[in-house]
């Protein structure tokens, strides 16, 4: 019954999470967007007009002017904010966070082959690192370094390279990239709730007392918002990478994750600026790509025994299976960590294997499965599966 309301839980948190992130990312596409779009005014405008600029859409037109200071008198009864779904987006991320990755034994974030954390310590590392990130990120966009948004890229790569390098010294693969994200994740909130709200409200404030705004105040909170723009397919990226085994459990995961950020923020430069894209940020980009690729190819993965000397019998690759896989992969599994198939998916037929071993293939050589490798399967049953799954086609 609990497990039944935990899955519940799950889902109901999942969902709220990816709608509330598709609003947010929405807002930051929309207004990035209309920011490279205005025009000059094609008509005398009051005030401190930056641009203007014509949609249809909704069965009408909408014409938006920017400005960048309003008049005391001129404050609309009504003005609208885009705070909200940035913060629901962090508060059901981080819920989520603590029902995937910390409860439940933290089985998912811990590799005891990696390092043999319990789940308090792991707990507290994962809690840890989000702290440690926006007090360091904020440090460092208080320097002048900030003005100079190619080089502060540059020092974010390097920095978030790093971080997925001794996370994945720490935590398993896919706790490790998601970490990475969860952390990004937490930096754009922060942006949002500490830097670029209260800008916002600061000149609101100078507005309705008649004081000279201090319009600075807005250009630093814009810096924040690009940061969280560039950022906003990197982390989408590692959110969806804990079903990618092969980028996390790549030979050198952190350079993985490098290539796949620059290309991320190398594609939303690409959507931003269309044609007009440098050409070093293409060859940035197709380059990222080309290394992704090459570091995910199968004779740069991971071997994490041994290859054994001879053909693997398909009866030993059903005890193997039997013993460390359908504990859990199985109608009614007998591991007390499940309580149905995982993902649908059953492992108890001679059939069922064959079917199932491309799917299998990456999940056994990144060591994502037997998850937080509960039954303890060895090195060398690991090498043999590998070479049995490899055998029936699987990762050609
Ligand atoms: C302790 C329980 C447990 C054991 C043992 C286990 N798994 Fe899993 N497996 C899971 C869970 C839970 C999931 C769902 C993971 C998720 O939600 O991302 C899963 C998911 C999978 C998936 C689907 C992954 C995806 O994202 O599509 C594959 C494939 C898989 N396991 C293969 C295996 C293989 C092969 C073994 C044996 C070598 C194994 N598992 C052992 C619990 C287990």
């Amino acid at each position: 019954m609990l497990s039944l309301l935990q899955e519940w839980l799950h889902l109901l948190v999942r969902w709220a999470h990816v709608i509330a992130g598709i609003m947010w990312i929405g807002d930051s596409f929309l207004f990035m967007w209309l920011d490279s779009h205005l025009s000059q005014p094609t008509k005398p405008r009051e005030g401190t007009v930056v641009g203007e600029l014509w949609m249809t859409h909704s069965g009408g037109f909408y014409e938006v002017i920017k400005r960048k200071s309003l008049q005391p008198n001129e404050l609309p009864p009504t003005l609208y904010w885009f705070k909200w779904e940035s913060y629901s987006t962090w508060i059901t991320g981080f819920l989520l966070l603590a029902i995937v990755y910390w409860l439940q034994g933290a089985s998912y974030l811990i590799d005891s082959s990696v390092l043999a954390l319990t789940q308090g310590q792991a707990v507290a590392l994962s809690a840890g690192l989000l702290v440690a990130a926006v007090v360091v990120y904020d440090g460092l966009a208080r320097t002048p370094l900030v003005g100079n948004l190619r080089a502060f890229g540059l020092l974010g790569l390097g920095l978030i390279s790093a971080t997925a390098y001794g996370l994945s010294h720490v935590f398993s693969g896919r706790g490790a990239f998601l970490h990475v994200g969860a952390m990004l994740g937490t930096i754009m909130a922060s942006n949002v709730f500490f830097r670029i709200i209260p800008a916002q409200r600061a000149m609101i404030a100078a507005t309705e007392q008649g004081k000279p705004v201090d319009t600075s105040l807005g250009l630093r909170a814009k810096a924040r918002s690009t940061h969280n723009h560039f950022l906003t397919l990197p982390v989408l990226f590692t959110m969806l990478s804990n079903h990618f085994p092969s980028t996390y459990g790549s030979a050198a995961p952190w350079a993985v994750l490098a290539c796949l950020v620059t290309f991320g923020v190398g594609i939303k430069l690409f959507m931003n600026k269309r044609l007009q894209t440098p050409a070093w940020a293409i060859a940035g980009t197709v380059l990222a790509l080309a290394g992704v690729v090459g570091l995910t190819l199968p004779a740069s993965a991971q071997a994490s025994a041994q290859a054994p000397a001879g053909a693997v019998s398909d009866l030993r690759a059903q005890v193997i299976v039997l013993q460390r896989c359908t504990p859990c992969h199985a109608l009614k599994p007998t591991h007390p960590s499940v309580t149905a198939a995982p993902k649908g998916l059953s492992y108890e037929t001679p059939e069922q294997l064959k079917q199932y071993a491309s799917q299998m293939l990456p999940q056994v050589k990144s060591k994502a499965m037997p998850l937080a490798n509960l039954t303890q399967m060895t090195d060398d049953e690991r090498a043999e599966l590998i070479t049995w799954l490899e055998a029936q086609g699987a990762g050609r």
